[in-house]
């Protein structure tokens, strides 16, 4: 049994979840692979935090104490740019292996990192940015590595599928689900990039990255969070037979690539409609293998803590982890998805409001296909006119919504939602 050392950046939900494990588990990973696992030491911001069953004489606030000691892998499990960008390069020309879960940092500037990793002959593990325990990163990189990748659909943000599951199931309010998404420790350290949808962006990038093989860079990913939607559009959803599901979608349409996060409308029987509370899946599409699902537990400390460690031990018995692809070519354009929709527009009572909002989506073309509404005499915040159209593109939604918004009778952002069939 040869020992590995690891020098630990961070303690917190997915730092401590590790500790755990490999404490856990130090036996088993030993009798599997051959690799007896040390933490030498742990960078962490406050030496006084409460941090049960880990060791404080491993602790420390000073960087450069962290990495010394020889250790052979930096994992990094603070989170945002700084100064996570610089501890990873400075791990990376010491010529240590490093392994993250930070999708942040990866999304920002992963090309020059994985560049900068090639150059000194050692490797990054990013298994656990993406999907929490579900060993995506792995399955794009080996198992599918031979097939065309034609299409990503997934669930890549545990803290939104958390709170869209609370809010359609028990009726909690948008605050009270990020609360409870909050203290169990699925949500960002800042959580506007989940509920804004940055988060699952971030991981929509680097899975396309590896399934499409294309430059990608930021902004390359269209980006659509969850705050607008409200109780009515779980009514109304529940009512037209469909689930609310915040995507994330990738097709490689060849010249172009729609790469696209969302709130969405799920009908009840697309296979990732029963995805639920902080669960992710992902459904890939290969020109040989079909269809596959991959579904599990997308945040929290023991899950995350479970990808990380696949890692460590890949370097540890191989010196290898999941490649990313350095990209080569230009940015693909991006595409103009076509689909049906649902639209919430919060209206006051006035004669003729009805027929202002279909006048307004006929002169786009978009055509209705269902129609609802509650106005509600007297009461000018609690109206709203609901709508499914017919398949339009996603540029001439915009347009027909920026329109109506600006109507005298709105008294509120309109809720535009793509309705995602599985096809
Ligand atoms: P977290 O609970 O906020 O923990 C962050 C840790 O980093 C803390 O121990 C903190 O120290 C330390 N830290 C922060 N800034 C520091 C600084 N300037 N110098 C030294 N130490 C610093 O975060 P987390 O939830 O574990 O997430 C860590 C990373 O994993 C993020 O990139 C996140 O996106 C990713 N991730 C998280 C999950 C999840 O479910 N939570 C899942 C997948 C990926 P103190 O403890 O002293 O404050
Ligand atoms: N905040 C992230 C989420 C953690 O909720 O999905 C897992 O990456």
């Amino acid at each position: 049994v040869k020992t590995r050392t690891i020098a630990l950046l961070g303690c917190g939900t997915v730092g401590r979840g590790l500790v755990e494990l490999i404490e856990r588990n130090r036996s088993l990973i030993a009798e599997r692979s051959g690799v007896d696992l040390r933490i030498s030491k742990i960078l962490v911001r406050d030496l006084a935090k409460e941090r049960g069953g880990v060791d404080r004489s491993l602790l420390t606030v000073c960087p450069e104490e962290a990495v010394a000691n020889g250790a052979d892998v930096v994992v990094e499990v603070i989170g945002g740019l700084d100064p996570a960008r610089r501890l990873v390069e400075d791990a990376l020309d010491a010529g240590k292996h490093v392994v993250t879960a930070n999708k942040a940092l990866l999304a920002d500037c992963g090309p020059e990192l994985f560049r900068r990793a090639a150059e000194r002959r050692v490797r990054i593990g990013f298994e656990a940015s993406v999907g929490g325990g579900i060993p995506v990163v792995r399955a794009l990189s080996s198992g599918l590595a031979g097939n065309r990748i034609e299409r990503i659909c997934g669930i890549l943000n545990g803290t939104c599928n958390y709170i869209l599951t609370r809010m359609a199931e028990e009726g909690l309010s948008f605050e009270s689900a990020l609360s409870e998404a909050q203290a169990k420790g699925f949500a960002e350290a800042d959580p506007a990039l989940d509920i804004d949808g940055t988060d699952a962006g971030h991981k929509l990038q680097i899975l396309a990255g590896l399934a499409f093989g294309r430059s990608l860079g930021r902004g390359s990913v269209r980006v659509e969070g969850i705050r607008a939607l409200d109780r009515e559009d779980f009514e109304a959803a529940a009512y037209l037979g469909f689930v609310i599901r915040h995507l994330a979608v990738g097709r490689d349409l060849g010249g172009a690539l729609d790469l696209r996060v969302h709130p969405a409308l799920l009908p009840k029987d697309h296979p990732l409609a029963h995805i639920r509370h902080e669960n992710n899946a992902i459904l890939l599409k290969g020109d040989a293998v079909g269809e596959m699902v991959f579904h599990g537990r997308g945040a929290g400390g023991a899950p995350t803590a479970s990808a990380v460690l696949s890692d460590i031990i890949d370097l540890a018995r191989h010196g290898t982890g999941p490649a990313l692809r350095i990209p080569d070519s230009e940015p693909a354009e991006p595409a103009d998805p076509e689909s049906e929709r649902y639209f919430r527009f919060p209206v006051i009572d006035a004669p003729g409001v009805i027929g202002l909002i279909a006048t307004a989506l006929g002169n786009h073309r978009i055509s209705i296909s269902h129609a609802s509404a509650t106005l509600v005499s007297g009461k000018a915040d609690q109206g709203s006119v609901r709508i499914l159209a017919h398949a339009c593109r996603a540029s001439v939604a915009r347009k027909a919504v920026d329109e109506i918004a600006r109507l005298p009778v709105l008294t509120g952002r309109p809720v535009a939602l793509s309705i995602e069939s599985n096809d």
